[in-house]
């Protein structure tokens, strides 16, 4: 699946999904970090069933994997975010709307009868677009906050990347912006530099549904996404698996923590899971699902990572995933 997105796709589609920030170190540790942790196996354990499910703010889900928000689906299959949640709600999963997708809040919330959530950037001017999200039965914003501005992605820029139509601004920012300036493109629809802890108070002012943070350990919000944007803001930023636990920690259970960055195998679910997380998003791999077949495409994958994961807690003997607990990964610095 990471493959066929790269013959399918012309090469500026491509390097804005697959690419990181600059040096793209970060891009390469946060997939790299998953290979320094290995699983303890426990043997002789009934794993005949194997229980995948799990609730996210309440809301069931098949398995602890969830769709993260990114932008412009479109770019990798005509019917865009559409398709992705479509594929999600078959796989009886969450996905999380970007605020920069390619068709509008109101479509995907009509595209199919799914429990979905909705991500946006720390913009003033549009609170109502998350009170759009409100309305049309999104049943939480997650706030990503690593973005006070864009992130230097140089294949984009190469590239000379124009961006797609935004549906969800349309008559909030200005016809002459047509996206051939990435920058100030960038900067109308999504963010907000001098955004800053006090202005959280403001987003939960404005709306009733549960605030969760991306990036952040901070109390006062309903949950935490521990995430360095796939790689695309901060280079250098560590990989997110190895501040995971630390995180955790820190957050002593008070709200529940969810994990991206880095996740191709059912392996990297568990190993998450073993450091503390609820549950996992997945960004590049459902655009390279989407990309490659479409809402099959999203969903296949989705399937691949749930079927691995039942294999990997088969062979490791845990049933469910409640049985799956800290002691049960090694990282580089521990005894092997
Ligand atoms: C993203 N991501 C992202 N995050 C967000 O909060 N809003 C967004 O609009 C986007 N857009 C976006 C576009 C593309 C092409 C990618 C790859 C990612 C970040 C995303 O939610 C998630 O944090 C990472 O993708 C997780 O890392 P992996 O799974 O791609 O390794």
């Amino acid at each position: 699946m990471e493959e066929l997105p790269r013959k399918a796709l012309p090469k500026m589609y491509y390097d804005y999904y697959s690419g990181g920030a600059e040096d793209e170190y970060t891009l390469k540790q946060n997939v790299e970090a998953f290979q320094g942790i290995t699983i303890r196996p426990r043997i002789l354990v009934d794993v005949s069933r194997i229980n995948l499910s799990t609730t996210v703010l309440g809301y069931k889900i098949s398995a602890p994997i969830l769709v993260a928000p990114s932008a412009k689906h479109k770019w990798a299959h005509p019917e865009g975010e559409v398709a992705t949640a479509r594929a999600a709600a078959a796989c009886d999963t969450i996905m999380i709307l970007s605020y920069r997708s390619t068709c509008t809040i109101e479509e995907v919330a009509s595209s199919c009868n799914a429990v979905r959530f909705f991500q946006c950037y720390t913009r003033y001017i549009y609170a109502n677009i998350v009170q759009r999200a409100e309305r049309c039965g999104y049943k939480a914003i997650f706030l990503t906050i690593d973005s006070p501005r864009l992130g230097r992605k140089e294949k984009d820029i190469k590239n000379k990347m124009v961006n797609p139509q935004l549906k969800n601004f349309e008559g909030l920012i200005s016809t002459q912006d047509d996206g051939s300036n990435i920058e100030a493109f960038d900067a109308n629809t999504a963010f907000d530099a001098s955004f800053s802890w006090k202005d959280i108070g403001w987003l939960r002012s404005i709306t009733n549904l549960p605030v969760l943070l991306k990036r952040a350990v901070e109390v006062g919000v309903d949950g935490i996404v521990v995430s360095n944007h796939g790689a695309r803001q901060l280079d250098y930023a560590p990989p997110t698996i190895s501040v995971l636990e630390e995180v955790v920690g820190a957050v002593k259970g008070k709200v529940p923590v969810l994990f991206d960055g880095g996740i191709r195998r059912g392996t990297d679910v568990l190993k998450a899971l073993a450091l503390g997380a609820q549950a996992v998003l997945i960004g590049r791999l459902a655009v390279y699902g989407l990309a490659a077949k479409g809402e099959y495409g999203v969903k296949r994958v989705i399937e691949m990572l749930r079927d691995e994961l039942e294999l990997t807690m088969a062979l490791s003997g845990y049933p469910t995933l409640n049985h799956i607990s800290r002691k049960h990964v090694r990282t580089k610095h521990e005894r092997p």
